[in-house]
């Protein structure tokens, strides 16, 4: 994640950009930068580090003017360095962006087929460049915006400024957030509202697919199908809780939608997308010489080792031992230094999975933990901690912790293959490429929040639903029914779907909805023809996966079409329609969704 802001007005607003950066460095600080139009200049200033170098050089070199953006980076293509630092300016633009164009490659391609010249190695400089052609081309700076934005593929936000015009700013929202601040003769753009407070408490969330004109007087919304629109503005509380919901209705709900953002700050973490290589650095134990992994972890946790389970077995072809941390505290697993173990928790705080983690250490295993809280007491146990930078995770029901988790640990699949001389430079970039494209393909998924609601509806007047899939979709559909049953309180079970036949199918009858998953993946005519199996017995499917419309045609089947792209996004996407639909179930039975019955966010007792 990147912290952007952008502010319009007519005092010079040189401070309250450093100011707002400060407050957003929470987003990133490997660099900082600002950039001003004065008089039909463009004056930028930028450096690699944290703020305060940024504000050391503002003192040496000041810069002022009424018409800003600010940018505090977090690496996603090219290292942290001056040069890769935000704004990105080229001639008659200046621009910030917080996200990942996934064809970048492509556009940068057709670019220096014209002789750009690029000075830095980030994709956002690509934005700069196309849109500057576009104004040499003698577009208005909105159709030139409109023109790039329409080229770009990926979930992204983007601020910009232009050169000619004093009082302008230019920003599009997608996947990534954005709000906008109002005060007389004075507008902000920015990443969050916290960091706006205090400079305005009145605020309007923008949406995915609005592009915004804004000067010191005026604020012009355009929707995706570039309508103008309104977005209402909210005197935001003080009451921080209230703030934080950032305009949901549950933390569960901004955190589902929060996922795009925070996918793109763990993917960043662990692989360049500059050139398409895994940041080795960030694990710096020799996992060469392992030959299995114990894995552990409770509950929606202990489901993505599960996942990961086929991803070590498939990709870096290691043997992998996984049980739930309360069982495997009591069990005698061989453990040798051929192994290490492995522990997956959001809170890191977990008893059962610390527990574990104790008796793995007695017995002389290295480590590894994959949190979201780095200070947590299985992070301080660990001798290899990998974070997942999913941010603070309020609701009870874990959503964007779990996908985090996900590109941890397939990050790490992908590490011990290429240590281990399993995978190719190439297999390496296609695995890298594949992940690249998942914050826009969950995007696509919320597209489908209509569609979901419906099914939501279906569920929400059953007593029980079974979740079926297989491969990574066999621990997605036990994850599915999770969420479902611990935020609306119906039971509901996941189960290898060539299983069910084996039993589970006697409880299949026309008032138990079957949720079918169904990527597109090796096991997807399989998936079918167990679904089939459901039919014949009079059951009630919901289908989830892939070519919907093909399956329609001989069904009358319900369901939503979800594109994935490989083995590893596969089971990132399939949670995100999952998480939707247990929403809207809970949602629809006005249950208590960021804090069920009987439930606690972190369990620390055994
Ligand atoms: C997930 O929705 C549940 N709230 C619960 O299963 C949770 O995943 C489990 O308690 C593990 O928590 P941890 O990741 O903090 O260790």
């Amino acid at each position: 994640m990147c912290g952007i802001i952008g502010i319009a007005s007519n005092r010079n607003i040189c401070k309250d950009l450093l100011d707002t950066l400060n407050r957003l460095s929470y987003r990133g600080y490997d660099s900082a930068g600002i950039s001003i139009v004065n008089d039909k200049k463009i004056l930028e200033r930028k450096i690699k580090g944290k703020i305060s170098n940024l504000e050391n050089l503002l003192e040496l070199s000041p810069i002022d003017g009424a018409l800003g953006i600010g940018h505090t980076r977090w690496a996603t293509h090219g290292k942290p360095t001056t040069l890769n630092a935000h704004p990105h300016t080229v001639n008659n633009v200046s621009l910030v962006h917080n996200g990942i164009i996934e064809n970048f490659q492509e556009l940068k391609n057709s670019l220096l087929n014209d002789n750009t010249f690029y000075s830095s190695d980030t994709d956002t400089e690509i934005i700069s460049h196309l849109i500057d052609n576009e104004l040499k081309l003698g577009k208005t700076p909105i159709d030139s915006f409109l023109n790039t934005v329409k080229k770009l593929s990926g979930a992204f936000a983007i601020v910009a400024i232009f050169k000619d015009f004093n009082n302008l700013i230019i920003a599009g929202k997608r996947g990534s957030p954005l709000v906008i601040g109002y005060n007389k003769d004075e507008k902000y753009i920015c990443s969050d509202v916290n960091s706006l407070t205090n400079l305005t408490k009145k605020i309007s969330y923008l949406e995915d697919g609005d592009t915004v004109i804004l000067n010191s007087n005026r604020v012009k919304i355009l929707d995706e199908n570039l309508k103008k629109s309104k977005r209402s503005i909210i005197t935001v509380s003080s009451d921080r809780v209230v703030s934080s919901l950032s305009g949901y209705d549950h933390f569960m709900q901004k955190e589902i939608f929060e996922q795009p953002d925070v996918l793109s700050q763990s993917l960043a973490y662990y692989m360049d997308f500059s050139d398409f290589k895994m940041n080795e650095d960030k694990f710096n134990i020799d996992f060469s010489k392992y030959e299995k992994i114990v894995i552990t972890g409770c509950g929606t946790a202990y489901y993505a080792g599960m996942v990961a389970k086929y991803w070590f077995e498939n990709i870096a072809k290691i043997n992998i031992e996984i049980d739930y941390a309360s069982e495997l505290r009591y069990r005698n697993v061989l453990l040798n230094d051929k192994s290490f173990s492995l522990f997956i928790s959001q809170s890191g705080e977990t008893a059962d999975t610390l527990a574990a983690l104790k008796f793995c250490k007695d017995n002389g295993q290295t480590i590894v933990s994959i949190v979201n809280e780095v200070e947590s007491s299985i992070a301080k146990e660990s001798d290899l901690v990998l974070p997942i930078f999913a941010g603070p995770e309020i609701g009870v029901a874990s959503t964007k912790a779990f996908t985090c988790q996900l590109v941890a640990l397939a990050s790490l699949a992908l590490h011990i293959a290429k240590v281990k001389n399993i995978i190719s430079i190439d297999e390496e970039k296609n695995f890298i490429n594949e992940l690249l494209h998942v914050p826009k393909l969950i995007l696509d998924v919320f597209e489908k929040e209509n569609e979901i609601k419906k099914l939501a509806k279906i569920i929400s007047k059953s007593k029980s639903a079974i979740f079926i899939g297989r491969g990574t979709s066999y621990p997605i559909a036990l994850e599915g029914a999770l969420k479902l049953k611990e935020i609306s309180y119906i039971h509901a079970e996941g189960i290898a779907a060539g299983e069910l036949k084996h039993g589970a199918i006697a409880l299949v009858d026309k008032n138990m909805p079957v949720i079918v998953l169904a990527p597109e993946d090796l096991f997807y005519v399989k998936t079918l023809s167990n679904m089939h199996e459901v039919i014949s017995r009079g059951g009630n499917i919901i289908f989830i996966g892939s070519c919907l419309d093909d399956i329609l045609e001989n069904t009358k089947l319900q369901g939503i079409n979800v594109e994935t792209s490989g083995k590893l996004s596969s089971p990132i996407i399939m949670a995100v329609p999952l998480q939707l639909l247990a929403y809207h179930v809970a949602k629809l039975l006005g249950k208590d969704i960021d804090q069920p019955r009987n439930l606690a966010k972190s369990v620390t007792v055994e």
